[in-house]
């Protein structure tokens, strides 16, 4: 099977690139279809998502616009309760059908701090885009309009997903083997 070292652990393939594709594809699909004449401002919560965002945005075919928040709560291969925010919001939010882009939904602390930042905004309709969601790990209850696909609750790595900063490169996923 195919691993891959970062840093001090060992990864080993978990989806493929092929996969993330078709994925991909499917998402925008259902955007495409759903937003259709709403002029969506899409809202890539950075840094994880930027590879995601920018295969997403390539197949929507509606109307849109797109900018970056940059937040962060992992260190190394912990989740941390606190959000730290980076990069604010600086677009007219007030009215707009807003659609967050995140690489994955873990514990959900991320998304539920950016989705209050933005009903302060008055957004007139915000919806959430998830590559991947880990169901075990996730402790919110807001509602997730598009995910790609649920996965179990391992670390994982590559297509945007980082280990201290690293194997964000690699166009397949990949999991940690042990721990
Ligand atoms: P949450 O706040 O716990 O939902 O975590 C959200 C953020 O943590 C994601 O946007 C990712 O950037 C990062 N994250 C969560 N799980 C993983 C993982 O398995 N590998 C790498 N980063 C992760
Ligand atoms: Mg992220």
């Amino acid at each position: 099977m195919k691993t891959i070292k970062v840093r001090d652990k060992e990864f080993s393939i978990s989806i493929t690139a092929e996969k993330i594709q078709k994925t991909v594809s499917k998402i925008a699909e259902k955007i495409n279809n759903d937003l259709h004449g709403k002029v969506p401002l899409f809202i890539v919560v950075l840094n994880g998502a930027f590879i995601f965002a920018a295969d997403l945005f390539k197949k929507i075919n509606i109307d849109c616009e797109v900018t970056f928040v940059k937040l962060s709560s992992y260190v190394g291969t912990q989740t941390t309760s606190t959000v730290r925010e980076l990069i604010g919001l600086d677009e007219a939010i007030k009215g707009r059908s807003v659609v967050i882009i995140e690489d994955i939904i873990d514990t959900g602390i991320t998304m539920d701090h950016t989705i209050k930042k933005l009903k302060h905004f008055k957004a007139a309709d915000v919806k959430i885009a998830t590559l991947l969601f880990k169901p075990d790990a996730f402790q919110k209850h807001f509602k997730i309009d598009y995910i790609g696909m649920e996965i179990p609750n391992d670390f994982i790595v590559g297509y945007g997903l980082d280990y201290d900063g690293f194997a964000r490169n690699y166009p397949d996923i990949y999991k940690i083997v042990g721990n």
